[in-house]
């Protein structure tokens, strides 16, 4: 295998590997009016945590939300969504550098796209932000809806602020995953991957099993398998085995990836999509000007 076959290897398996969680809820953390939180979740994307305690007599939440912004100049943003699950509806709070220079928490009544500093729908308390060691802090109190135990959460982070109103966010899969249940008596959180995010999954494991598993195999076979004469012509079954159920592996993913590019109508990914068809390409030229079973 040649250090080029290695390095594409090594890219579609990292690609697999989910962007990881942060930890600190592990971590020991300071927090200057209310020192301890009954409960802590690492939030499973943006490398972010929320730290609450909830009294359920009158649905007081404790809170404080931990993510390093996408930019020094960036935001960092939590809510709760009392009609939806993402972000239209959220009853949200962004803490970015205010005018004065320092770090504020400003409210967000999300109704649409262009959003505006808003009154929201629960009151709150003490809302304070900091920015320490590369990551901002929301701390506060809201008070929640009587008989609340179970919200729909809704977190973000971005790069710039621009106006006094924050820039928009990316649109990584970490960035449209960023919501969920959150139970704040059992302390549980869950997240449903949106249908595209599965099916990108998919895509995504597809080629890598046909492109960096199946077919490298195949071609490592045929490559130095056919030097032992005793194994011939095994290694050739093998070696077309490979490659046939990889092409048509590959094929799949390559399906998957096409009908994910017809539904993404606000992105394009138009290089990842000239790389596919090109590598899709190739591998089929490949394949055509099939070489033949050994001659003996
Ligand atoms: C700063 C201005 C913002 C703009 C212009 C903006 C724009 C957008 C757009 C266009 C989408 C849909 C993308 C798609 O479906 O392909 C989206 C999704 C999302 N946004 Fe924002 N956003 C902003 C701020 C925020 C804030 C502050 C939050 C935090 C509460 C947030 C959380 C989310 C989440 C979780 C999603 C994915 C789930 C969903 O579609 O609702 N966004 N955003
Ligand atoms: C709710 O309960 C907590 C803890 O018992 C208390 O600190 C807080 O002041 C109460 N809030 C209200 C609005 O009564
Ligand atoms: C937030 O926006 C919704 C939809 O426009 C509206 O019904 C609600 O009253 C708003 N909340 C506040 C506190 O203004």
């Amino acid at each position: 295998m040649s250090i080029l076959d290695l390095g594409f290897l090594l890219i579609v398996f990292s690609s697999l590997i989910p962007s990881s969680s942060s930890q600190f809820c592990s971590a020991p953390s300071s927090f200057p009016s209310n020192p301890t939180f009954s409960a802590c979740n690492d939030l499973p994307t943006l490398s972010s945590s929320l730290h609450w305690t909830f009294d359920a007599e009158n649905a007081t939440l404790f809170f404080a939300f931990t993510a390093p912004p996408a930019g020094e100049a960036g935001w960092v943003s939590w809510a709760i969504n009392p009609t939806g699950v993402g972000m239209l509806g959220s009853q949200t709070l962004i803490a970015y550098r205010q005018d004065d220079g320092k770090m504020g928490v400003q409210t967000f009544n999300i109704t649409d796209y262009a959003i505006k500093p808003s009154p929201i729908d629960f009151a709150t308390a003490d809302l304070a932000a900091d920015f320490v060691g590369g990551v901002m802090r929301i701390y506060g109190k809201m008070f929640l809806t009587k008989g609340t135990t179970v919200v729909n959460q809704v977190w973000q982070v971005g790069a710039a602020v621009s106006n006094r109103i924050p820039v928009k966010h990316e649109f990584t899969p970490a960035n449209m995953n960023s919501k969920g249940k959150l139970d704040l008596i059992r302390g549980q959180s869950t997240v449903t991957l949106d249908s595209t995010t599965r099916n990108r999954n998919i895509h995504g494991i597809l080629n890598a099993v046909s492109w960096g598993i199946l077919l490298p195999i195949g071609a490592i076979f045929a490559r130095y398998l056919k030097i032992f004469k005793s194994a011939d012509p095994a290694w050739f079954y093998v070696h077309v085995g490979c490659q046939t159920i990889g092409y048509g592996v590959g094929v799949a993913g390559w399906g998957t990836g096409l009908k994910l590019g017809s539904k993404s109508k606000g992105i394009q990914y138009t290089d990842h999509r000239y790389i596919g068809i090109t590598l899709f390409a190739l591998g089929t030229l490949q394949g055509r000007g099939c070489h033949g079973p050994p001659m003996i």
